[in-house]
């Protein structure tokens, strides 16, 4: 048996449960992996209140990200052994000491990077990739708007996008975000509780407004978002922090300037183990280069994922938190 957090019915933070669970050996095409970290993500929150489906039914292990080594390696597996260190991104399962991942969901780490690193930023760090390369591809000389700039998936964005040569806006919700968010490749801030951001961009900007919106925020940011827009300019709702948006009115975007709208979803993009391997290739070569850097803003004992919801969901912390079991 190993500790692990689990979901047995849906709601807050308090139906995370920590128990013992057992975990099997690993079957064909799987490995079992003793974790050094979890990483935490908005999406846990979605899963564990319902908002997206589980699709192992009740109940579930939690986590979508994770590192560690592996111990024990099933039939058929090739590309792995024990004492490999590895990383993956998964739906559910990665709150736990142990567990079995299928090995074509994972890759091996460089030595540069450790565990923790590796929790806190595969899965955010490939949504940072396919985003900037691939959803959309921004060049040097753009104008990008990231919302919740400070957030573990906008710290990439910020860092990322200026490293390609962007110029780029970022929304926070609290005045030490924005001087996070301008130390991680932010050139303006805006606080965008207390301020109009759609006036503030077009200020920044001169009215030439952007050409990509990255939006991770959802109902509350919508249809504004659409408004930073320079005609056939593209919005990337990629996430719904303050909910999800509802009724998307196709009509907005030829009214507002023949815009272009994607919702895009990790696991399609990562779907196929080359685009996996490829995109963290390029991941990992951006942090091995030092253009992005990770920033683990809070570490959590496993027993406290209920904590570490309640501060994420509670607009609480900066960049990438972790558990460590
Ligand atoms: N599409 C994909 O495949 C994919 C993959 C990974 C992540 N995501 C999405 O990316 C977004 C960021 O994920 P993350 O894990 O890195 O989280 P995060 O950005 O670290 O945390 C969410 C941030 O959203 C902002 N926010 C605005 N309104 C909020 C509200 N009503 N309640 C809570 N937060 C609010 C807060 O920042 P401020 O205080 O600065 O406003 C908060 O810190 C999420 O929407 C997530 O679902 C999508």
């Amino acid at each position: 048996m190993v500790a692990a957090v689990r979901v047995h019915r849906f709601g807050g933070p308090e139906v995370l449960t920590y128990e013992d669970v057992a975990v099997a050996a690993p079957g064909p095409g799987e490995i079992r992996v003793r974790q050094h970290a979890c990483g935490v993500n908005f999406i846990d929150t979605y899963f564990r209140a319902g908002t997206y489906p589980s699709p192992i039914g009740l109940p579930f292990v939690v986590g979508s990200e994770g590192g560690g080594e592996v111990i024990a390696v099933g039939a058929g597996v090739s590309e792995f052994q024990c004492g490999d260190r590895v990383a993956y991104v998964t739906g559910l399962g990665c709150y736990a000491a142990e567990r079995l991942v299928a090995a074509d969901r994972a890759v091996k780490l460089p030595a540069t990077i450790g565990f923790e690193e590796a929790a806190a930023i595969l899965g955010k760090g490939i949504t940072a990739e396919f985003l900037l390369r691939r959803t959309f591809r921004v060049e040097k000389g753009m104008t990008v708007l990231m919302h919740a700039a400070a957030g573990g998936v906008g710290l990439l964005l910020c860092q990322w996008a200026n490293h390609l040569g962007a110029n780029v806006i970022g929304t926070v919700g609290a005045k030490d975000k924005a001087e996070l968010a301008r130390a991680n490749g932010c050139h303006h801030t805006i606080l965008y509780r207390d301020e109009d951001f759609v006036a503030r961009v077009k200020q920044i900007t001169g009215g030439k407004l952007c050409d990509v919106v990255y939006d991770g925020v959802g109902k509350a940011t919508f249809p504004a978002s659409l408004d930073c827009l320079r005609p056939r300019g593209m919005f990337v709702s990629f996430g719904n922090a303050s909910g999800q948006i509802q009724d998307f009115n196709i009509n907005l975007l030829q009214q507002k300037g023949s815009l272009f709208a994607t919702r895009p979803a990790t696991f399609t993009y990562i779907a196929k183990r080359a685009d996996l391997l490829a995109i963290t290739e390029d991941l990992f070569a951006v942090i091995g280069s030092g253009a992005v850097k990770v920033t683990i803003g809070r570490r959590y004992a496993l027993h406290d994922a209920a904590q570490a919801h309640r501060d994420l969901e509670g607009r609480a912390t900066i960049g990438s938190s972790i558990l460590v079991p």
